[in-house]
């Protein structure tokens, strides 16, 4: 193992999964563990200082977004020439990181935090990430990170350590001056032994530089501290970091439930302990138990322990059902707890059949998965962890059952929300390779991510076509090897897919586990077959649609316009429309399904339109989550819900007597149209397809019956409003909980007179808070606005903008209220309850 990946591997090595909300009282009946959070009080400044200099630059391959041939020697060169940051005191000499260093004046900011959404857009910036005025002339490009911690004289001889959830990018840490290592990666999480660096019976300074000159993919990537830290306590003798592993063997209506724990003995005295495993049900009863005496760790080494549990009755996890287990691993010496920690899991069978896609506990599962980038509006890649469920929520409306993290690992709550809430996952690295980092990376994934049952696949890469590594050549093929069996021998349980644009059958083809098809219909290229043809000569190779569609639309708009940067939501362009990509799948048996590019728009990427438009239209919902028109088809053939759709709005003033195209989405037999009460006509819907009229425009009522059996089912229909009137306000939750994280996602949207909503209002809202609560972001869903994400006020865009409302930690009634020029305004009131104890470093 190189050197990389062997310091990994001795990080990698277990699960500390105790949760935000542990009870965590300083004193003598404190727990075995605490994983106490960091993301408040930190201290936040843009720039090196002066004295800086060269010293903290970190040469890197060309590209590190792809794999070049010529970067794989490069890199082998580079990794030979760095120093390792911790060894070389990298950055000790700089005032800035010691703990004297004044920074009083630097801006206070609490975690998750991303600097890149708080700049202006620059039409000079690059488009790939959003327009973002990442500039190294400015000192944007560089982000400093202080933050001050107490640690009682009683920790001396615990052990300690620090998780970094994910920095971007390139990140430095220091701990009272002392380097403690340098983490390139901006999507891997990290983590930090300080029992010797740090300060007990006082004060403690950490540090962290985290430097984004350099993009990982061409997709925005936020910048700085965008996830979660975390401060763990244990005692010499614990399970390892990300040390638990669980995988389970379904056996009748019973399971087998099978632990890897590995244990660590930081001590200078060789230990015997015993350990003790429960798994708890979903309401936190006991219903298996094991325990193994007498394990020996000696001093400075590690071991594991494989117990084994039988679990009668199991409850298995579903997409309909996603129930959750809770594995209770307790250390003790003496008798006595000196470790616990709590690894959540569930039990699931899943396979991919050659002949017939996907199998979830035995039962055909079509996967109808969506791929995302990690951004939301208003808050970019920082993203509070209720807004990943709220995003999860989403998606599962429309039918959406599978998630891929393109192209990078995770936040780790996000996978949280759907292990919860029942989303299947393929879960990505980004850096293909099998150089030290991209290894590491893999490696780091799947250790933090492997007890997660939502995970039912790991993706090693993404369209690695760049100078032909997966073509038909060797080279693609061993490097995917490698990858393959690093991960067969850290995860047995799960096979692993490779996104491959083309070149099927050949390179990565020769040794995937499942075959990745992005854009089926294209019909494959780059020398390799067709999807079919490859079928028709690998019968046996399980395949996956890992993407497809790259439709682009625009929400609420229904003609393309250049000058805007706007995309007509009628379903026309792009690789290939929701139809067209959909039919393929779902006439084809052995393909298990696919993953649309994209569930959400996402900032960077613009596609077909560049500057003023700063984000991608490929989203089947906008970056608010306010759903296009295309959501509805997909809801029309993704659930067993009786869907009618029809658009566009029906305010057309100027265009009476003219034609106006108007679309059905549905999935009832047939649909008849009418204008004004005089039916345009019934027409039959052919499955997975959509209807059209053409109407001459007038005012009124556009309606639209659906029928089945000749019965009608379904009514929609769009009206002709008035002028925007008043301001309406509605919260996706009005009671959050009161712990500075909770967020309420409110929407906004303007009424006409008679209280429908104005499709087409455009007019600026203001908002003012009053209460305990802030606003953290502002969206609304229009591709090229150039108005600030951390504002108190935004533009409807076709009706709709978006605040993102945050609790503090009192308890108490938040007002927010909406003011717009000649329009009524509007009040909303959300309640902050207490929650339980949010543990955090004093
Ligand atoms: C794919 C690529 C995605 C995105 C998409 C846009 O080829 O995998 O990351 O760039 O194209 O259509």
């Amino acid at each position: 193992m190189n050197s990389f990946a062997a310091r990994t591997a001795l990080r990698v090595v277990l699960l500390a999964f105790l949760g935000c909300r542990i009870a965590a009282a300083a004193g003598a009946d404190e727990p075995p563990r605490q994983r106490l959070c960091m993301d408040f009080g930190w201290r936040f400044q843009n720039g090196d200082p002066a004295d800086a200099g060269q010293a903290l630059v970190f040469p890197e391959v060309k590209d590190l977004a792809k794999v070049r041939k010529a970067d794989i020697a490069a890199e082998a060169k580079l990794a030979l020439s760095r120093i390792d940051a911790a060894v070389a005191h990298l950055g000790e000499n700089l005032p800035i990181v010691q703990p004297g260093f004044d920074d009083s004046s630097w801006r206070q900011v609490d975690l998750p935090h991303d600097w890149a959404v708080e700049l202006p857009f620059d039409p000079k910036a690059n488009y790939q990430h959003g327009f973002k005025a990442i500039d190294p002339a400015k000192g944007t490009n560089i982000g400093w990170y202080r933050r001050t911690f107490d640690l009682p004289a009683s920790d001396q001889g615990k052990t300690l350590w620090l998780e970094f959830d994910g920095v971007y990018r390139n990140s430095l840490v220091w701990l009272n001056g002392h380097c403690l290592g340098r983490h390139p990666s901006g999507y891997t999480s990290f983590m930090y032994d300080i029992s010797k660096a740090a300060r007990f019976g006082g004060s403690n300074i950490l540090v962290v530089r985290a430097d984004a000159t350099r993009t990982e993919g061409w997709f925005y990537e936020g910048a700085g501290i965008y996830r979660h830290v975390w401060l763990v306590k244990t005692n010499p003798v614990h399970v390892a970091h990300w040390g638990t592993f669980v995988t389970t063997k379904v056996d009748g209506a019973d399971a087998i439930v099978n632990v890897q724990t590995a244990l660590e003995n930081d001590s200078t005295k060789d230990d015997s302990c015993e350990v003790d495993s429960a798994i708890l049900d979903a309401d936190g009863k006991q219903v298996a138990w094991q325990h193994v005496s007498a394990v020996s760790v000696k001093a400075g080494q590690s071991t594991t322990v494989l117990p084994s549990l039988d679990l009668h009755n199991a409850n298995l996890w579903s997409l309909e059902s996603p129930y959750l287990y809770k594995l209770v691993t307790t250390v003790k010496e003496n008798g006595s707890p000196v470790d616990v920690v709590e690894t959540p899991f569930g039990i699931r069978t899943i396979r991919f059949d050659a002949d017939q896609g996907f199998f979830l506990n035995g039962k055909h599962v079509e996967i109808y998965g969506t791929c995302n980038h990690q951004d939301h509006a208003g808050v970019g890649s920082a993203l509070p962890d209720r807004l990943q469920s709220f995003r999860v929520e989403k998606l599962k409306e429309m039918g959406c059952n599978a998630y891929r993290t393109s192209h990078n690992p995770p936040t780790p709550e996000l996978l949280d929300a759907c292990d919860r809430l029942g989303m299947l996952v393929m879960d990505e690295t980004r850096r293909m390779g099998t150089d030290p980092e991209a290894l590491g990376q893999l490696e780091s994934m799947m250790m933090r991510d492997r007890n997660h049952p939502c995970v039912i696949i790991w993706s090693l890469g993404n369209e690695e076509s760049r100078d032909n590594m997966q073509a038909d050549n060797d080279i693609g093929a061993a490097m995917c090897k490698t990858m393959q069996d690093v991960a067969h021998k850290l995860d047995p349980s799960r096979v692993c897919t490779v996104a491959m644009n083309g070149s099927w059958g050949l390179g990565f083809s020769k040794v995937i586990d499942v075959q990745g098809f992005n854009y089926v219909t294209r019909g494959g290229t780059r020398g390799g077959l067709s999807a079919d043809a490859f079928h028709e000569k690998f019968p046996a190779k399980p395949c996956i649609g890992t993407e497809d569609a790259s439709t682009v639309c625009t929400r609420g708009e229904y003609a393309d316009d250049r000058a805007k940067g706007y995309v007509s939501a009628y379903d026309k362009r792009g690789t290939a429309t929701a139809e067209k990509w959909w039919n393929f799948y779902a006439t084809r048996p052995w393909l298990p399904g696919a993953f649309v590019w994209t569930g959400f728009d996402y900032r960077g990427e613009p596609t077909p339109y560049k500057w003023p438009c700063i984000n991608s239209h490929f989203g089947i919902l906008d970056t608010c989550g306010f759903p296009k028109d295309s959501f509805y088809y997909y809801k029309a053939w993704w659930t067993h819900d009786t869907v009618l759709h029809i658009f566009p709005h029906w305010n057309w003033a100027g265009k009476e007597g003219q034609d106006i195209e108007v679309w059905a989405y549905s999935n009832c037999d047939e649909v008849e149209l009418f204008l004004n009460g005089t039916s345009l006509g019934r027409q039959k819907m052919e499955p997975r397809q959509h209807l059209s009229w053409t109407v001459k425009y007038a005012p009124g009522t556009l309606s639209a019956k659906g029928y089945r059996d000749g019965k009608e089912v379904a009514q929609d229909q769009v009206q002709t409003t008035g002028d925007p009137s008043s301001i309406a306000l509605k919260a996706d939750r009005t009671q959050i909980h009161a712990d500075r994280q909770d967020v309420s996602v409110i929407t906004v949207s303007a009424l006409d007179a008679e209280g429908r909503a104005v499709p087409t209002a455009q007019n600026e809202i203001t908002f003012t808070v009053s209460g305990p609560g802030k606003i953290i972001g502002v969206g609304n869903g229009d591709p090229s606005s150039h108005e600030p994400d951390k504002a108190s006020k935004r533009r409807l865009f076709n009706g709709l903008a978006q605040v993102i409302l945050q609790s503090n930690s009192e308890p108490g009634r938040i007002e927010v209220t909406a003011t717009a020029d000649g329009l009524q305004p509007a009040t909303l009131t959300i309640q902050t309850q207490t929650s339980p104890t949010l543990a955090e470093t004093p």
